[in-house]
């Protein structure tokens, strides 16, 4: 998990800087942590917009109490459900808050794993990017089944722990289809643009998870 938020600091860094992408759409928020998306964008850039997005009650509580923002940007809180991502992008506080003409930075950290393939995560990513103009980018971290022996991994994907499902390399590089990956491409999480990191760095295998960022085309 630390890695996971050393993963979306750099992609934000990344983003606001080098791409100098000002709008972000954070599905799956999680409860306010060290470096949230707005604090790391709005480091860079104060007139950054995101838009948090969350299923869970209690996370929007949290998050609306701590996560408040730079006031010459902006920062709004959407309660709702990845698996419908029309319901999202049409939420009063979204449409408000993001402009869908000027390119958008959709963050998908974390989440995706949560949903199954009975709910659709293709189809959903697909809506969510297609909602976006040429110039938005698309950031996913996501745990995967390829490091993991096969008994864990059957344990894990069958449903006894709640929905979801790890995914391979394959599956996981699928979400970017149609969209441009940037450098370094899908690697282990811990090693998307670590440059700046402390040595030594996990293995891939102690995080067990995947990350890549790519340019809506
Ligand atoms: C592991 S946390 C990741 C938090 C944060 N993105 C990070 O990387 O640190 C997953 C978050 O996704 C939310 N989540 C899970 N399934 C979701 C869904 N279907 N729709 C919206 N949020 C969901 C959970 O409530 C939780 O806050």
């Amino acid at each position: 998990m630390l890695e996971n938020r050393r993963f979306l600091r750099r992609a934000v860094t990344y983003l606001a800087g080098t791409a100098g992408i000002r709008q972000f759409l954070d599905i799956g928020t999680g409860l306010p942590t060290a470096d949230n998306t707005h604090e790391v964008a709005q480091r860079i850039a104060p007139s950054s917009r995101v838009v948090y997005v969350d299923n869970d009650p209690l996370v929007l509580v949290h998050a609306r109490a701590l996560l408040t923002g730079n006031p010459s940007g902006a920062t709004a809180y959407v309660s709702a459900d990845l698996r419908d991502p029309s319901a999202i992008l049409r939420d009063p506080a979204l449409v408000s808050t993001l402009d869908l003409t000027r390119p958008v930075a959709l963050m998908l950290i974390a989440v995706l794993h949560f949903v199954g393939e009975e709910d659709d995560p293709y189809a959903v990513v697909r809506a969510l990017v297609s909602a976006l103009p040429p110039g938005s980018f698309l950031a996913i971290s996501h745990a995967t089944s390829d490091y993991l022996p096969p008994a864990v991994v059957a344990d894990l994907n069958g449903g006894k722990h709640g929905q979801g499902r790890l995914r391979t390399r394959a599956e996981f590089a699928r979400f970017f289809d149609g969209t441009s990956l940037v450098e370094p491409g899908v690697v282990p999480l811990s090693e998307w643009r670590d440059e700046a990191e402390t040595r030594p760095r996990p293995a891939a295998e102690e995080t067990a998870m995947y990350a890549a960022v790519s340019r809506v085309v």
